[in-house]
Parts: C-alpha cells; structure tokens; sequence
C-alpha cells in the first residue's frame, strides 16, 4: 500500500516547471514540425507553458491538465516558432478565445486529458510554409504496439530543469499496455497510449505536456503524464478514442462562426 501510495504521489503533469527540452532528443529542422503550437497560460502573475497542434486553422488541440487551473486563466498560442525566446518572422502569437475541456476530464487521476482551444474567426492562423495543421487519427486508426513515432516540445531538457529555447524532438515507440498497467493504476487502455524508450534515455519531460505524438505523419497521442523519477514510461491521451468527440466539437465550432446562426460570436 505504501508503495501505490509513493507511486500516486510521484505523478508529475508535464507542464509543472515551464520551459526546457526533450530529454535525450535533439533540436528539431526549424519549421519541421509547422504544426507545433506553444502554449503560454498566465493565471494571474505565474505563467507556465505547454505544447500543443493545429488541427484546424483556427483550433489547437492539447492536454486539459495544461489549462485547468484555480482562478483566471489566459491562454496565448504561439505557431510558427523554433527559437521561442527569438522574434522569429515567421511566429503567430494569438490569444485563445475559448477552450472545451473533455467533460469527463478527472485532473485526480489525469483522465481524458484533452482540450481544444479555439481562437476568433478574425485571428485565426495564416497557413504557409510555416504554420500548418496536422491530421490526427480516426477513431477507427488505433496506433499499436512497436509504432514508432515522435514526440516534440520546448519542455526540459534534463530532469533537473536545463533549458533550451528551440523546438527539440525524438523518437519513441508504442509500448505494451501492461507496462503502463503495472506503473500507473490509474491507466487505461483504451482511452490511452502507453509510450517510452525501454532504456530510459528519451522522453518528453515537464513542459512537453500537450504536445503531439506522431505515428506516421499523424496525431495519434496528446503527451499528458509521466512518473516524476522514471523517465519510462509515458503516458498519452489515446486521439482515435476522443476522435468523435473532437469532430462534435469542431462543429459546434463551426456554427459559432456562421453569421445569424443562435451560436455566434
Ligand atoms: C534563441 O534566441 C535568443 C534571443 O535571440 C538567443 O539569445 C538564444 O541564443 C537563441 N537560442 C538558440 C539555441 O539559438
């Protein structure tokens, strides 16, 4: 009992600590990945920062635990970024204007950790060479076992908070859900992915949370938390089961932007 008691406690949601790299990565080919978002959230004088994507030109998909916090919160979404700390040409700085986080999301035991952030019609992203949206997997395209796949962030480079400013990026595989089973009581299959490097020298650490996990050049995860000492392994919100709910979602969106509709802005 001691043990699953230390083991809860030891969760750490990504974001915790802010700004740094991938652990055991390397830096990402600036505009690679033109679908990143970087999230700052300001509740009150704090700011924290997490990953996020754009699957929408006006709608960035990330982790709720990111967003749910006490009292006011303002989200800003940064796209087209590598150097974040950098006044890049190519940066997008836009403030969300409204998020839905899953109704079911339980910040006790990180369950349904996923939000969509949805920023004004008028202040939607422009697309180019820089700034563009990514897929994410249908409910039908469960990622399995031995995928490999990539992960990338502006989160912390070592555990013990170095930082970097540039996007960074690795690789990592699907790993078998007993895995996480036996890590995390809490894990569940469907509605996650289990992800890691068996040998512990990769992972995406604090401040990577929200961002997406690419199995063949789709969203197929949203990195949401990973165990506070254990750098393996790692646990993703599963996109093909929220699949569904994100396409309700983005509907209700749509008929907010249609002039006359009951639903708009
Ligand atoms: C990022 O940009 C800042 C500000 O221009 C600069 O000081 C820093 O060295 C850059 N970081 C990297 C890794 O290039």
């Amino acid at each position: 009992m001691l043990l699953l008691l230390l083991l809860t406690n030891a969760f750490v949601l990504l974001p915790w600590a802010g700004a740094g790299r991938i652990i055991g990565g390397c830096v990402a080919k600036p505009h690679s990945r033109p679908y990143m978002a970087y999230l700052e959230i300001q509740t009150g004088s704090q700011t924290s920062r997490c990953g996020g994507f754009l699957i929408r030109p006006d709608t960035v998909l990330s982790a709720a635990h990111c967003v749910d916090k006490e009292g006011a919160v303002r989200v800003t979404v940064i796209l087209g970024a590598h150097n974040i700390s950098a006044q890049e040409q190519s940066q997008q700085k836009i403030p969300v204007g409204q998020w839905v986080i899953h109704p079911e999301y339980s910040s006790a035991g990180t369950k349904n950790d996923i939000v969509l952030l949805k920023v004004c019609l008028k202040q939607r992203a422009m697309i180019n060479n820089n700034v563009q949206c990514i897929s994410i997997a249908k409910e039908n395209e469960r990622v399995e076992e031995g995928a490999e796949c990539s992960v990338s962030g502006w989160g912390q480079i070592s555990v013990t908070g170095q930082r970097s400013d540039v996007l960074m990026e690795v690789e990592l595989k699907v790993q078998n859900e007993q895995i996480c089973e036996q890590v995390f009581h809490n894990y569940q299959c469907q509605s996650m992915i289990c992800v890691g490097d068996a040998y512990s020298k990769k992972s995406p650490y604090k401040g990577d949370s929200g961002g997406p996990l690419v199995c063949n050049k789709k969203a197929h995860g949203i990195a949401s938390y990973v165990h506070t000492y254990n750098l393996f392994p790692e646990v993703f919100t599963r996109i093909s089961y929220f699949e569904p709910w994100i396409r309700k979602q983005l509907r209700r969106f749509a008929l907010q932007d249609t002039p006359g509709s009951p639903f708009s802005e």
